[in-house]
């Protein structure tokens, strides 16, 4: 079965990161054709759009409606969040609350999550000088970057990676300096690390727990990351969204509260995964007064404010007891734990992620010449959606042997999409 409205090449970002075997005239090829596949070709168009690809993960899902596939490829949930926070939306559509809000965030809202960063995380922040309320974490972290980065300074981001931080550092112009964690334990090589950083390193993402590999970095793996932002005056922004979900009693531990990173740390969050609420676009930044302060003005430009009735409900949310949270863990764990038994038993190759609801499988064992052919094949013939693992890397071939599964469903909607995936055993 054809599909005829997207071709699925493997694009990547400009500026792909080489692999050490590769020459000059090989990288040179290689960035040649991602912007020859990438090309808008009308000179109208911006230069900084013709870098990045649409995002892929959201194109699959396009795609999975196409052969009525079980989406596994964009993560969200396909069950309610809890009842008590939608029926907080309700009262708030009914009373009062369907003006702007204060562009950062209704003090409310801040209020709560300043509570909550500080019985959870550890973090000290004032609801009036560090946190701005933001549509999602998404533009919370495209707010960070814009108001961070200098045309040409470097941003160290660990790879393989959230497929937005690409687009991210390419439209705030910045350099991505990739790090590479290292299938199948998804360890970093602490030389590598302190070699990215450089005299032109303005910030370092990280995401912990991580898409696509479910690590949890470890308070020892941070410190080492804070020495290198201190060493080198650098700006961490963590994307932190995946928080609760942690298994086996793992501790997410934040960056913010690692030696002196307070002062040197943007802290992103948001509704999205932990209340099951993606379409709600909430999230947040907790920053350092001033860095806060610029957040505030990119962001007030960029979209005014988040929705002020579902910042209000999103109050219902972070007031939820800690039993919600221990449960959220407790049923993502269940999942995990099925799941992955599942992919196993087909012949992939994957291992439990230790966070996060996104599990990486490298189908090397199978005849496919790459990610973008075994997705579609899964896709097309087996009817399940997965991202192709090209997408989270600089340099498209360094995913090209995996793919990327998540499991944000219910327990009947993952049996079904696992019982799918045992039509791979045909193939081999
Ligand atoms: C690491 C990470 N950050 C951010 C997001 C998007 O979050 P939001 O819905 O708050 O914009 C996602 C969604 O998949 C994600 O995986």
């Amino acid at each position: 079965m054809g599909v005829g409205v997207f071709n699925p090449r493997p694009t990547g970002f400009c500026a792909p990161r080489p692999s050490a075997d590769e020459g000059d005239d090989a990288i040179a090829a290689i960035e040649t054709k991602a912007r020859d596949d990438l090309a808008i070709r009308d000179r109208r168009v911006a230069d900084r759009v013709q870098k990045f690809p649409e995002s892929v993960i959201r194109e699959m899902t396009r795609i999975a409606a196409l052969h009525g596939a079980v989406n596994l490829a964009q993560g969200y949930p396909d069950f309610e969040p809890p009842p008590e926070v939608t029926e907080a939306a309700k009262r708030a559509l009914d009373g009062g609350y369907n003006q702007y809000s204060i562009t950062w965030g209704a003090r409310e809202l801040r209020d709560a999550i300043a509570r909550r960063a500080k019985a959870f995380n550890g973090i000290d922040a004032d609801p009036e000088a560090n946190l701005v309320v933001t549509c999602g974490s998404t533009e919370a972290m495209m707010a960070a970057m814009l108001s961070l980065i200098n045309e040409g300074d470097e941003a160290v981001i660990f790879e393989p990676f959230y497929e937005n931080y690409g687009p991210d550092a390419i439209v705030s112009g910045a350099r991505p300096r990739y790090v590479r964690m290292a299938w199948p334990d998804w360890g970093i090589d602490e030389e590598q690390l302190k070699a990215a950083f450089t005299d032109r390193t303005k910030v370092v993402i990280l995401n912990t727990p991580n898409n696509p590999t479910g690590k949890i970095f470890t308070r020892d793996e941070l410190r080492v990351v804070a020495d290198l932002c201190a060493d080198h005056d650098v700006v961490a922004v963590t994307d932190e969204i995946y928080e609760h979900i942690v298994f086996e009693g793992a501790k997410h531990v934040s960056l913010a509260t690692v030696g002196d990173m307070a002062e040197r740390t943007i802290t992103i969050n948001g509704l999205s995964k932990t209340y099951s609420a993606t379409g709600w676009r909430v999230g947040w930044a907790i920053a350092p007064r001033t860095l806060a302060s610029a957040m505030r003005r990119t962001h007030d430009f960029l979209t005014v404010g988040a929705p002020h009735p579902l910042q209000i409900a999103t109050v219902a949310a972070l007031n939820l007891p800690e039993s919600y949270y221990r449960e959220l863990a407790r049923a993502y764990q269940q999942k995990r734990d099925a799941f992955v038994r599942g992919l196993q038993a087909a012949g992939l190759d994957c291992r439990l992620p230790a966070g996060a609801y996104y599990v990486m499988a490298d189908f090397s064992a199978f005849p496919f010449p790459d990610d973008w052919a075994f997705a579609m094949y899964l896709v097309e013939r087996l009817r399940v959606a997965v991202v192709p693992g090209s997408s989270f890397y600089g340099n498209p071939k360094d995913g090209q042997r995996f793919v990327r599964f998540m499991f944000s469903k219910k327990d009947e909607t993952l049996r079904e999409a696992v019982s799918r995936v045992q039509g791979l055993r045909d193939v081999r």
